[in-house]
């Protein structure tokens, strides 16, 4: 398959202008903003299938279309840059090798939905990606490729780089836009949505880094180009970030729909040491496990969903025989508890309880009826508080004692605990 969004990854300094503009950038942009109309390019995104690209798949055209018509106040484009989710690397690859990439298709997503100002609220531990991104901002201002007369179309873009402070529920989008307003990153209540009350309580569309650095390529190559790309009703490609025990992890572009088990064994080299596969996480931590017999599945939205699970992040985790998944389940309650923002009790409490739960059984001193209390209080978590952070929080915990129970027992009852590393030694 021909590269697409990866196709500069590999060349030196293309976060560079100059190099970047050797391969192209910057000419699609400028055809669109001197002879599109912005419902063109809405047209076209929405026949392109695109779907967000930064975890919930919802199709990128419909949520421009949300934006209230004939609106007085201004409307800003926010750019979620805060890939907190782990497994997940490939925003990364976009922000530190290819900027420009996305900052053309802001450009143009910009323009598509009449905003005058976009932010790109990039994660606090992103420091290389951060500092090539705002060389690639700083040089676009100079070139006047952004500004008040952007690419000499008389369309004004403002661009505005804004580090988080290492919160994973800022990448919330709500919480996003509250911490961008200088406040806590605290999740709002929806309705209503960012695209009718956003940011500083004007029209907003929120949008992942992948997904607006698809834009460019929607409008040089044509919506129908990019839909037959991948399956009907999800257009385009992904990238893919593998890591675990693989013997090739890193991030793959391939097709939406493409199968796990061929990015396992063959883009990722399979299973590190001709070891036997054991479970594969396939959207980041939140996403519900696969177990070994469960890998023989598309990677996209729908298809994840109909198994169980879904494509999330498209942060695949692969396990081989050797893990414990006592040892996976204590990381996984760990990240929540310490992440959780508190506001909602069953979130709050839930991510803690569970935490010391599964601390207990895996420092040895866990009981049988501890699985059967961890399922209750997860079940208690879904679908009952402001974001879905509690859901994705209560998916480990179902998926590892449902789908590997015995061996959750085993451990309890033949101590098991004995023979790895003390609980707190991390
Ligand atoms: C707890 C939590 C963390 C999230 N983290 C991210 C993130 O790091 N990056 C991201 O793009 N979306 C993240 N999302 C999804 C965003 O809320 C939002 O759906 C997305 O940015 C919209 O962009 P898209 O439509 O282009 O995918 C997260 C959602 C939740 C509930
Ligand atoms: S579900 Fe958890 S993270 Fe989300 S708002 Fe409630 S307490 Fe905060």
């Amino acid at each position: 398959m021909e590269a697409i969004l990866s196709r500069n990854f590999n060349i030196s300094n293309a976060w560079k202008l100059s190099v970047a503009e050797e391969r192209g950038a910057y000419q699609t942009a400028k055809k669109v903003l001197t002879s599109s109309k912005p419902e063109e390019v809405l047209a076209a995104v929405m026949a392109s299938n695109l779907r967000g690209l930064g975890g919930a798949g919802f199709p990128t055209g419909k949520k421009w279309s949300f934006l209230p018509k004939n609106n007085p106040k201004p409307v800003y484009l926010v750019i979620n840059a805060d890939e907190g989710e782990p497994g997940t690397c490939k925003d990364r690859y976009i922000l530190e090798r290819d900027p420009h990439q996305m900052i053309e298709g802001i450009i143009i997503s910009a323009f598509a939905i009449n905003s005058h100002k976009a932010y790109v609220y990039i994660r606090g531990e992103y420091v290389r990606p951060y500092e090539n991104l705002q060389a690639a901002v700083d040089e676009a201002y100079t070139k006047g490729y952004l500004g008040k007369n952007a690419l000499g179309s008389g369309y004004a873009i403002d661009l505005v780089v804004h580090r988080g402070a290492g919160a994973y529920i800022c990448g919330e989008e709500t919480a996003l836009l509250n911490s961008l307003e200088g406040g806590r990153g605290l999740p709002r209540l929806k309705p209503p949505f960012p695209a009718i009350v956003g940011l500083f309580g004007c029209p907003t569309i929120i949008n992942n880094v992948e997904t607006v650095a698809c834009v460019p390529h929607i409008m040089k190559n044509g919506a129908e180009w990019f839909a037959a790309l991948g399956i009907p009703g999800c257009g385009g490609t992904h990238l893919f970030s593998i890591s675990g025990h693989v013997e090739k992890p890193g991030v793959y572009e391939l097709p939406m729909g493409v199968s796990l088990k061929d990015i396992i064994y063959k883009n990722a080299g399979g299973i590190l040491g001709g070891r036997q596969l054991k479970a594969v996480i396939p959207g980041g931590i939140s996403a519900k496990i696969l177990t070994a017999a469960e890998v023989d599945v598309k990677m996209d939205y729908d298809s994840l969903k109909n198994a169980g699970t879904m494509l999330g992040s498209a942060g695949i985790m692969v396990m081989d025989e050797t893990t414990c998944m006592v040892k996976m389940l204590y990381y996984a309650t760990k990240f929540f508890a310490h992440e959780s923002c508190g506001q909602c009790s069953p979130c709050r409490e839930g991510t803690g309880w569970a935490h010391k739960i599964v601390t207990r059984i895996y420092s040895g001193h866990g009981k049988i009826e501890d699985l059967d209390e961890l399922l209750r209080i997860a079940r208690n978590m879904e679908r009952r508080t402001i974001c879905v952070f509690a859901d994705a929080a209560a998916w480990p915990i179902l998926s590892y004692i449902g789908k590997f129970r015995t061996e959750f027992e085993q451990f309890i009852t033949q101590g098991k605990a004995a023979l790895l590393e003390p609980a707190g030694a991390h």
